[in-house]
């Protein structure tokens, strides 16, 4: 947090705290949130249901769909609070369609990314900037480039020109990416995943990655992000006490970390989620003065049986089961699907249905319509505490 200044970001929160209570008062006179919430097109989305309790939704997305799909990109200005560029802030994607960022070491290609920004500021909504430093959706030449002696010049010159270009839209950053090993309990004893930062720079690349982007954009949130944090499992229990390692690592040391992110890609026929154990880490991870923010969040329908409304209604229990126990935390401050609509989601390419009918991960359909699991997100805002 950043102490003493009435920093933008703190404004911005107050703001949306201010925003939050007018909603209430207008979903409280105006649109009785009973339940079941409206699933007709109404004028609030799922952004007013969220802000009503100062809370931020949004979702990731693609520049090459939102230009393409003048329908898609008025349900994500109507529903989102907050948009977060699923490709075009990485370093490299492999997907054509998307110009990498870092083309050559000596490159930066804006397009995507200015692209979006440039929507975000047209329907008045902040960034979020995912991701500046991780170990996956690297440039081929990075490999044949990066050194002991020019690594950390290189992860800097990144942060400093990319987090410095869009320095005062963003919301927040994912500074560092997935950062522990994905089994923490094999490798290094400070969980942390072997990548080429870690390789050339040392394990305090982390903390140097916060640093720098503190310098660069001193409004933004700076969020450490991982996954598997998120059920009562023998890998995410050593995930959470790795994680939490970290963060103690990083508060300890000064470093300006502001917020766990946690990706919460979860599974809709998975039986092992345990409130308790949730709710005691993310209480954990309050206590080092940190907020959270769910950043990633979608229901993966693969195994679940392939009748449409039998799989929507599972959908919809698991986003109900985990935003009511995740919402319960003051500290959760922002709930992000890593997509709006099936339309668009990444689970289609990487977690097709054997099936092979189309995958129902999100709150609305292939359709743009809102699906259950669109009013178990509403219900859960609705009827969390107001922060
Ligand atoms: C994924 C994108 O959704 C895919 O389209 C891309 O091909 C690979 O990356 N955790 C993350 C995200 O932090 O960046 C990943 O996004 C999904 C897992």
């Amino acid at each position: 947090m950043v102490e003493g200044k009435f920093s933008r970001r703190s404004l911005l929160w107050l703001g949306m705290g201010a925003l939050g209570t007018f909603g209430a008062c207008q979903l409280g006179r105006s649109q009785e949130v009973s339940s079941p919430l409206t699933m007709q097109l109404g004028e609030h989305g799922l952004k007013t249901y969220a802000q009503a309790q100062g809370v931020l939704y949004g979702s990731a997305v693609r520049f090459k769909d939102l230009k393409a799909d003048p329908e898609y990109a008025a349900r994500v200005a109507q529903e989102c609070g907050v948009l977060v560029p699923e490709w075009t802030l990485k370093w490299h994607v492999s997907h054509p369609e998307s110009p990498p960022l870092r083309p050559a070491p000596d490159q930066f290609d804006f397009t995507g990314a200015d692209w979006i920004a440039n929507f975000a500021r047209t329907h008045g909504l902040p960034l979020r900037g995912h991701t500046l430093v991780w170990y996956n959706s690297l440039p081929p030449w990075l490999a044949e480039t990066i050194n002991a002696e020019n690594a950390e010049a290189i992860m800097v010159n990144h942060i400093q020109t990319v987090a410095g270009r869009y320095a005062g839209q963003m919301h927040s950053w994912d500074v560092v990416n997935e950062a522990i090993a994905h089994d923490p309990t094999r490798g290094r004893s400070d969980g942390l995943r072997e990548t080429p930062w870690l390789e050339f720079i040392g394990p305090d690349y982390v903390e140097r990655a916060f640093e720098v982007a503190a310098q660069t954009d001193p409004d933004a949130l700076l969020v450490y992000n991982d996954y598997g944090l998120d059920y009562d499992t023998r890998e995410n229990d050593a995930k959470r006490t790795a994680v939490l390692k970290l963060l103690e690592r990083l508060k300890n040391k000064g470093a300006p970390v502001h917020a766990l992110g946690t990706q919460a890609h979860l599974w809709g026929d998975r039986d092992q989620f345990n409130a308790r154990k949730l709710q005691t880490f993310f209480r954990n991870v309050a206590d080092l003065g940190l907020k959270i923010m769910i950043t990633e969040m979608d229901v993966n329908d693969k195994n679940l049986p392939s009748d449409i409304g039998k799989r929507d209604q599972q959908v919809a229990h698991v986003y109900q089961e985990y935003l009511t126990t995740a919402l319960a935390e003051p500290a959760v401050i922002a709930v992000i699907t890593w997509a709006l609509s099936d339309r668009y989601t990444w689970l289609s390419e990487f977690h097709p249905r054997a099936d092979g009918l189309p995958v129902r991960p999100m709150p609305l359909d292939n359709n743009l319509e809102r699906k259950p699991a669109w009013e178990s997100m509403a219900q859960a805002f609705a009827s969390a505490t107001s922060r």
